[in-house]
């Protein structure tokens, strides 16, 4: 018979699963639940590397200083010191595990990437970091008693009097429907590239864990605050992948049509500016140049150089005919990153009593309103280990609202988890949410932009499953598309409270940062 019991399980398969489910085993059984095969996840794509102060002349200070810089005045400074503070440690703990980063003459090599002001970016096999970290981490669970069930889609969340019960699956390869029982239940489910047209993330990021929590009654944050790559591929035929930031560190310039090199225009880091500044930059050229691409052009450095420092680009290019050390490579924007999630204090806790969020699935505000690149893997392993720390009772007592006390108080907005059912609209399928998000909440947002989606997203309510009593979803795809529907919803609806712009969060009615905006939007389900 199948064991259903288990002391923590674990949702997601990434870097915060995976790691999270390597430290809670030495303190019970621990299960991972996944709903792919064990690699599928954001993790394995990442190219740039993990930023951490390990460098001659860095200081955990200076990477504090960085990340609030690009946080654009929304960090949780609390979160920020734990995260630079303690990140080089957790990174020397990857290396004991066996993450083969690269080296020169003997000492780690650390690359540069945009608004970092020290090469602190820890890489191995080049640009092949995630893949390094994935494997890694995977091998070492694949050897130890952590049971790992593939295939698995978590369903839902059960609650009972403000502590987590259990988790409801269905296994998409049988359709077998199963409940699992845990103390302590994390949810490290990744991001949500999927909702837009143009995204840098596999199929597998759809925003589940941020769904399923909400549903639950956990408290969401920061939602209006998605991350646009700068830089992905955009080649006829080819997939939108991602050309990494560490291009740029290593000397790669931007250029338009004409071959004119433009970032210096906007920023006096030039090509090396935060990201939500250089995202906005390429949108205005595309847009001046009639929609097309601008490129990217990495042809200062010898071919050599290029091929061994970045050999999955390079390969990828190839593959597709364009030989990037001989000419540039056609890039526009594309999501990336999201910064909101399931709100957690700095020891991974929600506000719901044995449940916990890690990774790209959970928001303690470390990134702000705008990710300084390269701190995501670093944030997941931080936070894992405090979380479990913790679960074993280690952490002071939960405070009311996740991490220091903010300048201004957040603004808590409850979200009714119906519309009134109205008359036809655009059919209700992935491709109409992706394309109007894309559209209206991507890169540049207006209030009446933003106001049509969220009619539309209400309009569409009735075929999103999302209440505790309705019915489970009947496979995985109907799961994803409910929960990519109701993380559609929570960002517009945040994005139509902010009226300002901060960080990626960009409104053309509202082109400045207001101090009175130095505060969170929280969004809580109605009680039913
Ligand atoms: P993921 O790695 O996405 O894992 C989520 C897991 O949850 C997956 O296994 C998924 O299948 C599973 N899952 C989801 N929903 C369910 C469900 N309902 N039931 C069961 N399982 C579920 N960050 C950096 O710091 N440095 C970089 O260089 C970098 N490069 C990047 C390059 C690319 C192309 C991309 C896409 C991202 C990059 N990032 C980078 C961001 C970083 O990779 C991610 O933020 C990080 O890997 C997230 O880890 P995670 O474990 O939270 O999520
Ligand atoms: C990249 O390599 O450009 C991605 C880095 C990141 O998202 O942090």
């Amino acid at each position: 018979m199948q064991n259903t019991d288990y002391d923590y399980i674990i949702i997601g398969s990434g870097i915060a699963g995976l790691n999270t489910a390597l430290l809670a085993r030495a303190h019970g059984s621990t299960l991972i639940l996944t709903k792919g095969r064990v690699d599928d996840c954001n993790t394995r794509y990442a190219q740039g590397g993990i930023a951490a102060a390990v460098g001659a002349g860095d200081t955990p200070a200076l990477h504090f200083q960085d990340t609030l810089t690009a946080g654009a005045g929304l960090c949780n400074r609390e979160a920020v010191q734990v995260l630079t503070n303690e990140g080089p440690q957790r990174v020397a703990n990857l290396i004991q595990w066996g993450v083969p980063f690269d080296t020169i003459h003997g000492e780690v090599a650390l690359g540069r990437e945009g608004a970092h002001s020290r090469p602190r970016i820890l890489h191995a096999g080049g640009d092949a970091t995630g893949q390094h970290i994935e494997l890694t981490l995977a091998s070492r669970v694949a050897e130890s008693d952590i049971t790992v069930l593939e295939y698995t889609l978590a369903t839902r969340l059960i609650v009972e009097q403000g502590q987590v019960q259990a988790v409801e699956t269905l296994n998409s390869a049988t359709g077998e429907r199963q409940t699992y029982r845990g103390r302590f239940i994390i949810i490290g489910t990744g991001g949500a590239g999927q909702l837009y047209q143009y995204t840098t993330n596999p199929e597998v990021a759809t925003g589940d864990g941020v769904a399923l929590g909400f549903r639950a009654g956990a408290q969401v944050m920061d939602m209006e605050f998605y991350q646009f790559h700068p830089t992905a591929l955009w080649l006829e035929g080819a997939p939108c992948f991602l050309l990494s930031e560490a291009m740029r560190g290593e000397g790669a310039v931007l250029r338009d049509r004409q071959g004119r090199a433009f970032m210096g225009d906007y920023h006096p880091l030039a090509d090396l500016a935060p990201r939500d500044v250089v995202s906005r930059s390429i949108a205005t050229e595309m847009e001046r140049d009639g929609g097309g691409p601008v490129f990217l052009d990495i042809s200062h450095l010898p071919g050599d150089v290029v091929k061994s420092r970045f050999p999955t680009i390079y390969n990828f290019c190839l593959n597709y005919r364009l030989d990037i050390t001989r000419e540039p490579a056609p890039v526009a924007p594309a999501a990336h990153y999201m910064m909101g999630g399931i709100k957690i204090d700095t020891w991974g806790r929600t506000n719901i009593r044995g449940l916990y969020a890690c990774g790209e699935a959970a928001c303690s505000a470390v990134h702000g309103a705008n990710r300084l690149a390269s701190n995501s893997l670093l944030d997941t392993l931080v936070f894992a280990q405090r979380l479990v720390s913790s679960s074993l009772g280690q952490a002071p007592e939960q405070a009311d609202s996740a991490g220091d006390a903010p300048a201004q108080p957040d603004l808590l907005r409850s979200l009714p988890r119906r519309a009134p059912v109205c008359a036809s609209m655009p059919e209700f399928n992935r491709a109409n949410l992706q394309d109007l998000m894309w559209r209206n909440v991507g890169i540049n947002r207006n209030g009446s932009r933003l106001l049509l989606s969220a009619r539309i997203l209400n309009l569409w309510q009735p075929a999103i499953t999302d209440t505790p009593d309705t019915p489970e979803p009947t496979d995985r795809a109907a799961g994803e598309l409910s929960n990519m529907a109701l993380l559609g919803r929570l960002m517009v609806e945040s994005a139509l409270l902010r009226q300002e712009s901060r960080g990626s969060h960009f409104r053309e009615d509202f082109p400045e940062t207001s101090p009175a905006w130095e505060k969170h939007v929280v969004l809580t389900a109605e009680e039913v």
